[in-house]
């Protein structure tokens, strides 16, 4: 996701901008630029591409000044390119943005009907017209910041600087997180720790709904109406390292507890809860043609083939599609039949994984149209799709894919209602039910989350098992296939997922008191039946840990672990279910000391066959 930094003081200050930058690249990018205050003009560098091509350019064409804002762009509004970068200047303003500005289009509209011309695809530059038309009017930069935030729709932290205020670097944040480092005479401003720890460990941790004007004479924080809150600096203790990963040991763990986020960003502009209505504005297909569709053709690989089987509940009970579910690496040799009406739907969080690429490409040579569903923008994927549908996850680092894969449940089921939109295969008001049911899931997370201490006590419980079996039905047999994927891949024990109906049909003989078995049990269509399965599983001796709805009496009794979750619609489910899988891999790989970010043998983008 994007970083930002920013500083004012009396040192030169565009080598600590463009070294907070660096500070920040763990969280990835693609392109990266500063502004600064340079003898009564504002200076802009910026650049496609990795931090070094912009220090390249600076060394080029220098600039200097005592008072700046930098940005690495993790690109969601335009593709990566030097006129999306940021800073984005209009008049006499320039803007660094972190986050979503939601209501973009329709400010933009306003704006372009005032005659302001726009030059780059972002709905950051929205922001810097905003500032500069009510600097324009005569307000100073924290009263046009004040004005235009109550404009905004979103998420964001942003940092803006102005020609009329040298010296002066206004900030506001709603939902995306900003630092304030308070130094001897200076100060330092930045989207995470990292770039602050060798400057300053005293800092003030902005919250939602506040801002924040710094200037030579001192920091000022106010609510967006402008009234002061007393805000004091906290000692900071952490080491640069453990400050990159937000204070969790891992990136993974840091990933799980990013969900909740993630999956906000992803709905973000997207719905409207009240009507029904679901928006892709990266999808150029007419309701006309999605009418006409026959068939919806799924690629992907590993978790995001997890993903696809899901999608597959979504899809065909939303909208009345066939779908069809393919492994990229078996789909690329079969010589498949692609009929005519068929929509290539390619998984991928990376966007560069081969097998999946390949059957893209195999589907579109045949006549597939394709809308792919990536983390990565203007990835390979994404960029040979007619349409792409992007998560907004944020930069996934652990090799085992958490919030990638919620996310990509999440634009699934927007799809699924997308279609059915088009289709008529529901009702607005059942459609705002399911988008309800959506908006509530970032909250429920966040309960399902807070159980973190009981399951990594399960973790020690059964950390000896040499095998494991997960069991689910409909939506949640892919999750147990995910939980199971989960647990090989980081802490090395080896774990199968099973569908819970199948299992008499042969795995039952593989269950005795060293086999935990863990079902997949919330309350859903098929919860007597898997029930029953798991009744099964104990009478042979089997240890048995549940995941199921809060206050299921009969499940705690039945079961010797239980994990509660809060209680959810069908299509929900697996979102929930997932999160404590996710946890219990994490802590049995850190009770196994496996290398639990780069687990041996595994590479977070697999681009051979
Ligand atoms: O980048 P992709 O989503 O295309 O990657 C597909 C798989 O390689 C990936 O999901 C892999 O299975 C993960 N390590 C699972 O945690």
């Amino acid at each position: 996701m994007c970083g930002i930094v920013g500083y004012t003081g009396p040192r030169q200050c565009v080598g600590t901008l463009l070294d907070g930058l660096s500070k920040l690249e763990y969280r990835g990018y693609d392109s990266a630029g500063i502004a600064i205050h340079d003898d009564g003009d504002i200076a802009i560098r910026k650049s496609e591409g990795k931090l070094a091509r912009l220090v390249e350019l600076v060394a080029r064409e220098p600039v200097s000044g005592t008072c700046g804002v930098g940005h690495t762009r993790w690109a969601t509004h335009g593709r990566p390119s030097d006129e999306n970068a940021h800073p984005h200047r209009s008049g006499g303003v320039a803007v660094v943005h972190n986050g979503i500005i939601e209501n973009h289009q329709s400010l933009k509209k306003r704006l372009c009907g005032m005659g302001r011309t726009f030059c780059s695809e972002t709905d950051t530059e929205v922001i810097a017209h905003l500032l500069d038309e009510h600097a324009a009017a005569g307000l100073s930069l924290a009263e046009a910041a004040r004005r235009t935030v109550a404009e905004l729709r979103g998420s964001y932290a942003f940092l803006a600087i102005s020609l009329k205020e040298p010296g002066t670097l206004v900030g506001a944040r709603l939902n995306c997180p900003m630092v304030v480092g308070i130094g001897d005479g200076e100060t330092f401003l930045a989207s995470d720790l990292p770039p602050l720890l060798s400057h300053t460990r005293e800092a003030i941790f902005l919250e939602d709904g506040e801002m924040v004007v710094a200037s030579p004479d001192g920091v000022e924080v106010t609510d967006f109406s402008g009234a002061p809150r007393r805000r004091s600096p906290q000692h900071i203790d952490w080491s640069p390292v453990m400050a990159e990963k937000g204070g969790y040991r891992h990136f993974m763990l840091k990933e799980i507890h990013e969900q909740p986020r993630a999956i906000l960003d992803t709905l973000a502009g997207r719905m409207l809860p009240e009507s029904g209505e679901v928006f892709f504005e990266t999808l150029p297909m007419p309701d006309e043609r999605l009418r006409r569709l026959k068939k919806v053709l799924i690629v992907a690989c590993g978790t995001s083939w997890h993903a696809g089987l899901i999608g597959k509940f979504m899809i065909e009970g939303l909208a009345r599609l066939p779908v069809e579910v393919d492994l990229g690496s078996e789909y690329r040799y079969r010589d498949p039949v692609v009929e005519e009406g068929t929509l290539c739907v390619p998984i991928s969080q990376s966007g560069e994984t081969a097998d999946t690429l390949a059957g893209l490409r195999e589907a579109r040579k045949k006549g597939a149209v394709a809308i792919s569903i990536c983390n990565v923008v203007s990835s390979t994927i994404a960029r040979e799709s007619d349409g792409v549908i992007y998560t907004h996850a944020g930069p996934e680092i652990g090799v085992a894919s958490t919030k990638a894969f919620t996310t990509q449940l999440v634009a699934l089921y927007l799809l699924g209602l997308h279609l059915a939109a088009a289709r008529g295969t529901r009702t607005m008001e059942e459609a705002a039910a399911h988008l309800q049911d959506l908006s509530e899931l970032p909250r429920k997370i966040e309960e399902v989350l807070k159980n973190e201490a009981a399951i990594a006590a399960i973790a020690r419980k059964y950390k000896d098992a040499r095998d494991f079996l997960y069991l689910g039905r409909g939506v949640s047999y892919p999750i147990a296939l995910e939980g199971a994927l989960k647990l090989k891949e980081i802490s090395y024990i080896h774990a199968e997922g099973y569908p819970a109906g199948e299992m008499k049909h042969g795995p039952i003989a593989l269950i005795d008191e060293r086999m935990p078995v863990l079902v997949l049990c919330a309350k859903g269509d098929s919860y007597e039946k898997t029930l029953s399965n798991l009744e099964e599983a104990r009478t042979r001796g089997g240890r048995v840990i549940a995941v199921g709805t809060a206050g299921d009496r009969t499940l705690a009794d039945k079961a010797e672990d239980v994990v509660f979750l809060p209680p959810c619609g069908s299509y929900t489910r697996p979102i929930l279910e997932v999160v404590p899988l996710q946890l219990l891999a994490y802590h049995m790989a850190v009770l196994k000391g496996t290398d639990v970010d780069q687990p041996r043998n595994l590479a977070k983008s697999v681009t051979v066959e």
